[in-house]
């Protein structure tokens, strides 16, 4: 514990100064910039697990500006992309080990589950000089791993949607609409994200296994692969799920993020084949724009047995969900701007309802070795590991008082209150701060859908196993924490 809290005190008295944006210890020009050599021997300015460097970009103009020069604002936002990018960049590399290391656990069809926790610890912390530490010391320490505070999204200021590179190309290939913005890109690397195209399993179908034949569905493919399995209305809900819809960045006006005009994006854009692919935005909800929430694209699996959706907004139903989320989030809750750029509003009684009985009919994908009756393990097929796994989630670790099983979540709301363990502080145009509470997302099928949380801050399942003992100090050895990561990879 002693070297432990040498290491402490470096690492507070940087991070102070890393606050007044790069002053001091956190400066990158001159020879006296303090490192810390992380557990992998890499060396990394500590300042930069959290930059705050002012926004590199040009300001773009205001939403609802009649007098843009669209392209003299195009070749300003390009201009500023590399510094925006690189920005982002550097602040990841000092949260996570990005590296690519795979282990034999499969997705689905091609993917592999990343192993290892991938927040860095200062050299000299563990785990379990963390866990024996209170939330207090943890916050008067400076200790909190740097991958823990809130996400900033790829270009916090600017915000709006992202596509990951891999759904850019397969759209563009299959239906030449091109959804790369000139002004930012996506931030994470690709082996962290779901596999793509995700498999579709249907409630009304589980004997018919993956319907999307491994293609991803867009408006060239869906009537072909589903005009024999959905009735007619179902197959226009479908329809209106594939169908582009103009949105704040992807529009025909002069303020846009393409380069040609676009009709918009679809809702399987972002939920391709009715699950995720990774896209992220900001939350349409908080004000000023620093208290913004990255969010990461969650599944449409298993609506059907949910009562709340949105991570923060809990509508009630699908149909409010889909009715809603191309008024407000589309445009970021800024009804001036939509009126503008040419807002769809879908009709009740037949859109909505297709839409979202279509949406209820995404099951989550088979578990083989779940009970089909408790949603339990079936000892039978489980592995010793993943039985003492299950043991610490429905005991010491406590994970079931908040997902219980069969579909591993409670249908409410929690605040895990994740503030008490560090000081506010801004990153990258975020402020870290409290989240307040947050629906609890369902545990089934989690290994399909890295990375996790609302803002996708935790990379793997390791992440969230130890930033959960953390947060709910419960205290697990190194061998529970394995244990309950395999549990988590068969449900
Ligand atoms: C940026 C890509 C994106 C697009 C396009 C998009 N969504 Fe979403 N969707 C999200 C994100 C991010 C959330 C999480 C919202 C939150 O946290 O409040 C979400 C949440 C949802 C939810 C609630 C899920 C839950 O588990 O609580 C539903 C239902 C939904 N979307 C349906 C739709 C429909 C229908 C459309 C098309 C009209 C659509 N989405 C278009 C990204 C997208
Ligand atoms: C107090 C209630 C509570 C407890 C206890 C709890 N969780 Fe959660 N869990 C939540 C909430 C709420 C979320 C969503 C938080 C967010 O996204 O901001 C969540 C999210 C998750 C996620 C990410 C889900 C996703 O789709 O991104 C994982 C994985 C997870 N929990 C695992 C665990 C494990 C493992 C334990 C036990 C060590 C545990 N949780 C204990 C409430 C809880």
């Amino acid at each position: 514990m002693h070297a432990t809290r040498s290491t402490l005190l470096l690492f507070a008295g940087c991070a102070a100064a890393a606050v007044a944006a790069l002053t001091g210890c956190g400066s990158r020009e001159g020879s006296g910039e303090t490192h810390l050599l992380w557990a992998d021997q890499k060396q990394l300015p500590l300042s930069d697990a959290f930059l705050n460097e002012p926004d590199p970009s040009p300001q773009p103009p205001l939403p609802g500006d009649a007098h843009i020069d669209f392209a003299e604002m195009k070749e300003r936002l390009e201009r500023g992309k590399p510094a925006v990018m690189s920005r982002q960049r550097r602040m990841l590399e000092a949260r996570y080990d990005l590296s690519d290391r795979p282990s034999d656990v499969l997705m689905f069809r091609s993917k592999y589950v990343q192993r290892g926790p991938r927040v860095r610890l200062p050299e000299g912390m563990t785990w379990e000089a963390l866990a024996s530490m209170t939330p207090e010391q943890i916050r008067e320490e400076d200790a909190f791993p740097a991958g823990f505070y809130p996400l900033p999204h790829p270009h916090h200021e600017a915000g709006g949607m992202v596509f990951p590179q891999m759904v850019i190309d397969e759209t563009k290939r299959q239906t030449g609409r091109d959804l790369t913005r000139f002004d930012l890109e996506f931030d994470l690397p690709e082996h962290f994200l779901p596999e793509f195209p995700p498999p579709l399993f249907l409630t009304t179908r589980p004997d018919l296994g993956d319907v999307s034949q491994g293609q991803l569905i867009t408006e060239q493919n869906f009537y072909e692969l589903f005009k024999g399995i959905l009735s007619q209305k179902d197959l226009d809900g479908l329809r209106l799920l594939v169908t582009p819809f103009p949105q704040q960045q992807f529009n025909l006006t002069d303020d846009r993020r393409s380069e040609r005009p676009s009709m918009g994006v679809s809702c399987f854009d972002c939920h391709s084949n009715g699950a995720t692919n990774g896209a992220t935005h900001l939350a349409p909800d908080q004000r000023a724009q620093q208290d913004r929430r990255r969010i990461d694209t969650p599944p449409l699996r298993g609506l059907n047995v949910q009562r709340l959706f949105g991570s923060q907004r809990a509508l009630k139903t699908v149909e409010d969900f889909t009715e809603f989320e191309q008024r407000g989030a589309y445009f970021d809750g800024d009804q001036m701007s939509a009126t503008k750029k040419g807002v769809n509003v879908l009709e009740r009684g037949s859109q909505v309802a297709n839409m979202a009985d279509f949406q209820e009919f995404i099951d989550f994908p088979p578990a083989p070795k779940l009970d089909p009756a408790t949603g339990k393990l079936d000892p039978t097929k489980a592995t010793a590991e993943e039985l003492r796994g299950q043991d610490v989630f429905f005991g010491k670790g406590q994970c079931a008082s908040c997902h219980p099983p069969p579909h591993y979540t409670d249908n409410t709301m929690h605040d895990l209150k994740v503030e008490r363990f560090f000081k506010p502080r801004l990153v990258n145009g975020r402020m870290a701060n409290a989240d307040g509470p947050t629906k609890t997302f369902p545990l089934r099928g989690i290994r399909h859908t890295p990375p996790y949380f609302h803002d996708g801050r935790l990379l793997t399942l390791d992440d969230a196993v130890e930033f959960f003992a953390l947060v709910t100090q419960v205290k697990l050895t190194e061998e529970e924490k394995r244990d309950l990561v395999a549990f988590l990879l068969v449900l």
